[in-house]
């Protein structure tokens, strides 16, 4: 049984295709942002305290209005159902099983409907702002359908950021299409092959059959890359307001001008997000992002989320402290996915609970809604946070 995220990558990486493996796995252009996800968030420590009570400890919380059981959410995350056959249905059904939210990308190779079938309770959806307006319509009618509880409008995509790896691949550039080297992958792992042809016929299902001239899976790539709409404005985002009455999440905010400024269109949240570093590299990591977009809209009505980096609890933790009230997690619990299917995104989420309530419980805190940076020793991205000074939030 794995006992870290690295175990279930590394599993991962043996059970599926080399091109999928390493669609999830790269960033864009070095991927010194993506690196710089994860090692940043190890240069915060915490203030260990002895001798007080750390029994009956809990780590619920709520996440845009939704009771959640610990502050992680599944992210969007296209392709999903490649990294195991009905992918997105089971990560759903995990998360679900656990308390905590899935939210189905606008990518998914299983559709709003087949998740919809297949769990009991509201996922969420996450939206790109696409040219054709009319096909945008549909797909907010069909997530409200759906009784999606969030929408999640990412807005840091307005092109695909360079990713080598897919060049290479052939999920990107104009020689896309499938290459040599991945049919030898393919046949070297017929157990993902036998289970993908047994899941069922599932092909980008949000937008396959809906979006007009898009007859099947080789044409996503140039119709995608033709829709993303460069024209994007916070003007523009009122024309989803209109027609989605629920929560709105707003995705890949990393500046505090910007996060000012979704704070004032009205966001029910915004999510501190570099799109796991694939889309700018050189952009700075999410938790040196994170303490100035806090200290910028902190205590207003607009929560604030985190993720890219996180491989473990204690990493949820650390973006806690400084001030998030919840993170959300990508590759960790694909890699769980590829390992095991539905038990590998549970044992994903368990991991990171528990790596999470035993990390709480050092720092002398019993409720995560109580932890703050006061639980932090030193943090190079926080002012006025040096060795031990006691700090409330
Ligand atoms: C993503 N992400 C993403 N985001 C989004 O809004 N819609 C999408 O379809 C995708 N697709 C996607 C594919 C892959 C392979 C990855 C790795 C990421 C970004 C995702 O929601 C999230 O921001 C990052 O995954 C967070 O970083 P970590 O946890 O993967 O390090």
């Amino acid at each position: 049984m794995e006992l870290t995220i690295e175990d279930l990558r590394l599993e991962a990486k043996r059970n599926v295709p080399k091109p999928f493996y390493d669609y999830l796995h790269s960033g864009s252009w070095t991927e010194s942002t993506k690196r710089s996800n994860h090692d940043d968030l190890q240069q915060i420590t915490f203030r260990q305290k002895v001798a007080v009570d750390m029994s009956n400890r809990s780590l619920a919380t709520t996440m845009v209005g939704q009771e959640v059981t610990m502050p992680v959410a599944l992210a969007p995350v296209g392709f999903t159902g490649m990294q195991h056959a009905r992918g997105e249905i089971l990560a759903a059904q995990a998360a679900e099983e656990f308390g905590v939210p899935f939210t189905l990308s606008t990518m998914s190779i299983c559709s709003i409907e087949d998740v919809a079938a297949n769990t009991a309770k509201p996922f969420w959806f996450q939206l790109y702002f696409m040219k054709d307006r009319e096909f945008m319509d549909d797909l907010l009618r069909r997530a409200r359908e759906a009784k999606c509880h969030a929408l999640v409008v990412t807005l840091d995509l307005q092109m695909e950021g360079l990713r080598y790896t897919d060049y290479l691949d052939g999920f990107a550039g104009n020689d896309w299409g499938p290459k040599l080297s991945s049919a030898v992958s393919l046949a070297m792992h017929p157990t993902w092959g036998i289970e993908m042809l047994m899941g069922g016929k599932y092909n980008f299902g949000n937008l396959v059959g809906h979006a007009k001239g898009l007859k099947g899976m080789l044409d996503v790539q140039e119709w995608v890359g033709n829709q993303f709409d460069q024209t994007l404005s916070f003007k523009e985002l009122d024309w989803i307001r209109d027609r989605w009455p629920g929560k709105i999440i707003l995705k890949g905010i990393i500046d505090p001008t910007d996060a000012i400024r979704a704070r004032d269109w009205g966001a029910d949240a915004i999510l501190v997000s570099n799109h796991g570093g694939r889309q700018l590299d050189g952009a700075p990591s999410t938790i040196q992002a994170l303490g100035p977009i806090v200290d910028a809209i902190g205590g207003s009505n607009t929560e604030i989320f985190m993720d890219s980096g996180i491989r473990s609890g204690q990493d949820v933790l650390r973006a806690i402290a400084t001030g998030a009230k919840a993170t959300f997690i990508g590759r960790a619990f694909n890699y769980g996915l590829g390992a095991h299917g539905k038990a590998g995104v549970t044992r994903a989420l368990e991991i990171i609970q528990k790596d999470l309530d035993m990390s709480m419980a050092f720092c002398g805190e019993r409720d995560i809604k109580n932890v703050g940076r006061h639980n932090l020793f030193a943090s190079p991205y926080l002012k006025n946070l040096d060795g031990g000074e006691t700090q409330q939030v």
